[in-house]
């Protein structure tokens, strides 16, 4: 039988990317964003739900659904947003909302799918280069993604005993459009980042050959 992939953020630049390569291997996708119009344009085979991940309940639906007709196989989280600005600029508001997009979302994930996965499962949370190196001018946005490192490496043994495997993703800058579109602030000038596809593959066979940790320099950038 196929296996059952979740993947919230699947109407993103890598989310779709993902849904599209782990279609093309035979995986049946449940494709989650909070943009119906959005999710629509993926085109990749699959249920697709319109939701906030924000809430715990959506997080639970979530996993209802792609859990449905035989237990979950892998869960991507690729949900995210970015802010730019030193740490005076950036409102409270600001960066409450990058810690409960960034990192309670993969948490609330996490906790909702681990009872639900099959033996063998994934769970990958997508964190990236920052987890690995902060920034000026991106210091909450690399701080909630060093959490999500974080509790990745812990989460990742507790799962152990349960037969899941988790990894945490830390992909270089990647050209899928997420600097333009910060919730405030303005990206700097960056160089050239990554072709999505490409960080795309790198994901999914490291989810199907068994890799425990994908640290930023196995994108090869
Ligand atoms: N691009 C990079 O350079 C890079 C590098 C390293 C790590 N990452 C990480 O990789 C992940 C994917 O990034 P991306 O570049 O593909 O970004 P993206 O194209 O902007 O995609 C973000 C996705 O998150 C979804 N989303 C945001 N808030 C949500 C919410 N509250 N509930 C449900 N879905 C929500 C969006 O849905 P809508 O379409 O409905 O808005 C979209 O599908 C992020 O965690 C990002 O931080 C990116």
């Amino acid at each position: 039988m196929s296996r059952s992939v979740l993947i919230a953020g699947a109407s993103g630049g890598l989310g779709s990317a993902i849904a599209s390569i782990l279609a093309e291997r035979g995986d049946r996708i449940t494709l989650v964003g909070r943009d119906q119009n959005r999710l629509d344009a993926v085109a990749v085979e699959g249920r697709r739900l319109a939701l906030d991940l924000r809430l715990p309940a959506a997080c639970d639906e979530a996993v209802d659904s792609a859990a449905a007709d035989d237990g979950i196989d892998v869960v991507v989280n690729a949900v995210g947003v970015v802010a730019f600005g030193s740490v005076d600029e950036l409102s409270i508001d600001t960066m409450e909302e990058l810690f409960l997009t960034n990192t309670f979302v993969p948490i609330m994930l996490a906790r909702a799918a681990l009872p639900r996965m099959n033996d063998g499962g994934v769970i990958v949370n997508l964190s990236g280069v920052i987890a690995e190196q902060n920034l000026p001018g991106m210091a909450a946005y690399g701080a909630s993604k060093a959490a999500v490192r974080s509790f990745d490496e812990a989460l990742a043994r507790e799962a152990r005993r349960r037969k899941v495997r988790v990894l945490d993703a830390r992909p270089p800058h990647t050209e899928t459009g997420l600097a333009t579109r910060p919730i405030a602030g303005q990206a700097p000038s960056m160089p050239t980042g990554l072709d999505p596809s490409s960080v795309a593959r790198t994901i999914c066979d490291a989810i199907d050959d068994g890799t425990t940790d994908l640290p930023a320099s196995a994108f090869g950038g």
